[in-house]
């Protein structure tokens, strides 16, 4: 905390406006003000966050002339075009804060704190002499991952065989060539995307929304690596809190009918805030959720199924019979969700917030990826932390892995994996545990720069 008479820090946070960003810049935001700091929130214009849940925050909106995400095909070109509209914005800001303080009496010294998506904050931070810090919402398992393509690049083995993608990666044990963050985008598209975030001013720390125990070997590279402090302070909806920040209405008819359900008897299905897919799919997730016989909340996102508003592809007959087992909805409020004891099983995609949301109440998972850092995801969830089962989208294969997760002895194990993990973590957030540490490490170091 800044003491009297000791200089004190305004910290310039630069949110992206993806929801698996946007919550955790937001809750990282509201533990670095309970320390003390003064917080300057800047966020692009496509969805915003609501400041009336956060009245101590200065906001800041940045002009972004950008109506989408970019879908999931489109996502360079959206990252291009978000940074280059915000940057000359926030330049402008960040010159302008600077000049108050020259002028001011109350001298407070400026940090810059940004998602790794908005990297044209980092550059500018180096061109003003600012000091910066990356924020990661995705695993630290990516990077010594990702890192695998420039290799692959120079030894022409870009973009790598379809023959090749079920092979494991040397040297990257778990995981498979299949699972690579981006190992499908063309060559083209994938040098794009390394020269985007390629900075020339290093970042001074990092902070990851992950856990020590979870991700020690990745952490362990990273730290190698880059050489400077990496703090790992997640996951930051235990950690810190907040309200909920949904970018879509949260229906909250779920709790109430999970209240009637049996306890761990409910498989919850969602894909989060970007994916999307062929009605193909989606009706084969309908098929496996009815034939399943398990009672299920399923997440369909409005436009996340090609095409349509929301569930107009879906036979009458086949809807009619859903809502007999099991509720259907265009977003839940999906952390109170998982924690219900009613829940048994989750049917993710894998993002990062909805794995570490899953991993946190004991829920095992049933794997389906759909794009980016999803697959690497599952892998773990699979193959190293032995809570999840990779499913494939065909209807026997559905109900049979359901089966495996409700009802089977492996099952049983998974359930009984992902509650000494649950463990673990209580004990990582909790006083005196690796994540509390690293906060108040994190603390200790913007006040010393
Ligand atoms: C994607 C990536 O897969 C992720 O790893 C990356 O870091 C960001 O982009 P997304 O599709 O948003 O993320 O998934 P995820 O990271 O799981 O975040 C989704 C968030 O939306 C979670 O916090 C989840 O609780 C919330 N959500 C989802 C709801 O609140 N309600 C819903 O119905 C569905």
């Amino acid at each position: 905390m800044a003491e009297q008479g000791e200089k004190r820090r305004r910290l310039v946070l630069i949110a992206s406006p993806l929801q698996g960003h946007m919550t955790p810049m937001l809750q990282l935001g509201s533990y670095l003000h309970s320390k003390g700091f003064s917080i300057t929130f800047a966020h692009s214009e496509l969805n915003p966050p609501d400041p009336s849940n956060h009245p101590d925050f200065i906001f800041l909106p940045l002009p972004d002339k950008l109506s989408d995400t970019g879908g999931s095909s489109g996502f360079i070109q959206f990252l291009q075009a978000l940074n280059n509209n915000c940057k000359p914005h926030l330049q402008k800001h960040l010159i302008q804060i600077i000049d108050e303080q020259k002028a001011s009496t109350q001298k407070e010294s400026i940090v810059i704190i940004h998602d790794n998506l908005m990297f044209c904050a980092g550059s500018i931070a180096g061109d003003l002499g600012l000091p910066s810090i990356i924020v990661r919402s995705s695993s630290a398992a990516c990077v010594p991952a990702y890192r695998i393509i420039p290799q692959l690049h120079k030894e022409v083995r870009f973009p790598v065989e379809d023959s090749l993608l079920q092979e494991m990666v040397p040297g990257l044990d778990p995981l498979r060539y299949k699972d690579i963050p981006f190992i499908s985008l063309t060559t083209q598209q994938s040098l794009k995307l390394t020269t985007l975030f390629t900075s020339k001013t290093p970042p001074v720390a990092f902070i990851w929304n992950t856990i020590e125990f979870l991700e020690q070997s990745a952490l362990t590279q990273i730290r190698h690596r880059y050489k400077v402090p990496v703090f790992t302070i997640g996951p930051l909806h235990k950690t810190s809190p907040t309200p909920s920040n949904s970018f879509l209405e949260e229906d909250t008819s779920c709790i109430s009918w999970l209240d009637k359900q049996s306890p761990k008897s409910v498989i919850y299905a969602s894909v989060g805030s970007l994916a999307t897919m062929d009605a193909k799919v989606a009706t084969e997730m309908a098929w496996g959720l009815a034939n399943s016989n398990q009672p299920f909340i399923w997440v369909v996102r409005p436009g996340s199924v090609h095409g349509c508003d929301w569930i107009e592809f879906l036979p009458e007959d086949l809807v009619s019979e859903m809502k007999v087992k099991g509720l259907i909805v265009k977003w839940a409020p999906q952390k109170d969700v998982l924690a219900h004891s009613a829940v048994g099983g989750f049917w993710s995609h894998c993002g990062w917030n909805s794995t570490l949301e899953s991993v946190c109440e004991g829920v095992p998972m049933l794997c389906q990826p759909f794009n980016n850092d999803q697959f690497l995801n599952a892998r773990y969830l699979s193959h190293v932390w032995k809570m999840g089962l990779e499913i494939v989208e065909e209807r026997g294969e559905i109900e049979s892995a359901i089966k495996r997760v409700f009802m089977s002895k492996e099952g049983e194990e998974m359930r009984c994996r992902a509650m000494e993990i649950q463990e673990q973590i209580k004990v990582a957030v909790s006083h005196g545990g690796s994540s509390q540490n690293s906060m108040d490490d994190l603390v200790k170091f913007i006040l010393s720069l």
